[in-house]
């Protein structure tokens, strides 16, 4: 009801009576002055005159569905989205409800208290500055692979960047950068047995308008923030609509067409390390080789002392630049 109620607001530009409200949505004027003091709760900015009825003024920076959906232009990806004001970890609460769920079901929060990052690392998350969200994905393929899947997501953030005219890199398989800063990681995680998968959630985090204030001192030489990068303040609701837009036709390509042409080309002309020399990280071995493409499969392939190529899967290490 409530969203009905700001359906109404949003489609009359001018005032609208608790008559006409009433009339239409068959409830009582006390229970549509309930729902307005609800939305105002939410952040709405309503205008309320005794003669002329209600008004709505502007409306909150958050991301819930009501907020994103006139941006959206999927037909499963964010169709159902879970909105939380302040949780511990998007993923965690998506792999609660994933069996439930349908493909295409996303968790939105303003805040993560207890982010979560790769190999076991905390992600900071600061209230209404970023976007925190993980999507439910159930891909009927063998669980080898679901690393492909990150690279779909990486480069469906470049890509809805781009369309908002802001200039990233991706640093295969799972960060996106700005000046050599993050600005966004994914975390994929999989639920799956041998050769089936249950579900994927696909965690993404991107750091919209955080100030500087609100990175770590110890994260202010890796990490950065859209807006701290471009000068601006970025349209978060309008960034999420179409990260989810550029994943939902990326995604289908790969599902129905085994197809990462786009995916992989995206990955590869953006890409830090193509043609750097990095370290290979893998728990406390470290070797050192060039970065020389990204094959097929999706996986980054390396040259080292000899001229010997080897293909590493994402997800099984950690990469630096060398220099
Ligand atoms: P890899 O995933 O390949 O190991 P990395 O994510 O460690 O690379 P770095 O740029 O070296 O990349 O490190 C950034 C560190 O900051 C990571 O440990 C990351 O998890 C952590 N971090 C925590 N919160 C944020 C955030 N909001 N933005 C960027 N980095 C963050
Ligand atoms: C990384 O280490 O680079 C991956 C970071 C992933 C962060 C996102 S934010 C939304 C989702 N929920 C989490 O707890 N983590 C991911």
């Amino acid at each position: 009801m409530k969203n009905k109620i700001l359906e109404k607001l949003k489609q009359s530009e001018d005032f609208i009576s608790g008559q006409e409200i009433s009339k239409e949505l068959h409830m009582t004027r006390a229970a549509i002055w309930k729902y307005i003091n609800i939305l105002r709760e939410d952040g709405y900015n309503i205008e309320s005159v005794p003669s002329k009825g209600y008004r709505l003024v502007s409306l909150p920076d958050i991301l819930s569905y009501e907020e994103i959906k006139e941006y959206l232009k999927t037909d499963f990806m964010g169709r159902s989205i879970y909105y939380f004001n302040s949780i511990d970890s998007t993923n965690k609460k998506a792999k609660e409800i994933a069996q439930d769920e349908q493909e295409g079901t996303v968790i939105i929060a303003e805040e993560q208290t207890a982010g979560k990052g790769r190999m076991g690392r905390s992600w900071v998350s600061p209230k209404g500055k970023g976007i925190w969200m993980s999507l439910i994905l159930k891909p009927t393929m063998e669980p080898m692979k679901v690393p492909k899947l990150t690279l779909i997501g990486a480069a469906a953030v470049h890509k809805a960047l781009e369309n908002m005219k802001i200039k990233a890199q991706v640093k295969w398989p799972n960060d996106i950068l700005i000046d050599g800063k993050k600005i966004c990681g994914i975390l994929t995680e999989m639920s799956g047995e041998l050769n089936m998968v249950n579900y994927v959630i696909m965690g993404i985090g991107i750091n919209v308008n955080l100030d500087e204030k609100d990175i770590p001192d110890q994260l202010k030489d890796k990490a950065t923030s859209l807006k701290i990068s471009t000068g601006k303040e970025i349209n978060r609701k309008e960034l999420t609509a179409n990260i989810l837009n550029e994943f939902e036709k990326l995604y289908i390509s790969f599902k129905e067409k085994d197809q990462m042409n786009e995916v992989l080309k995206i990955c590869r002309e953006n890409s830090i390390l193509l043609g750097e020399e990095v370290k290979i990280i893998r728990g406390n071995d470290v070797r050192i080789g060039k970065a020389i493409d990204i094959n097929e499969n999706g996986e980054l392939l390396i040259k080292f002392e000899g001229d010997k190529v080897e293909s590493i899967i994402a997800g099984e290490v950690s990469l630096r630049g060398n220099d």
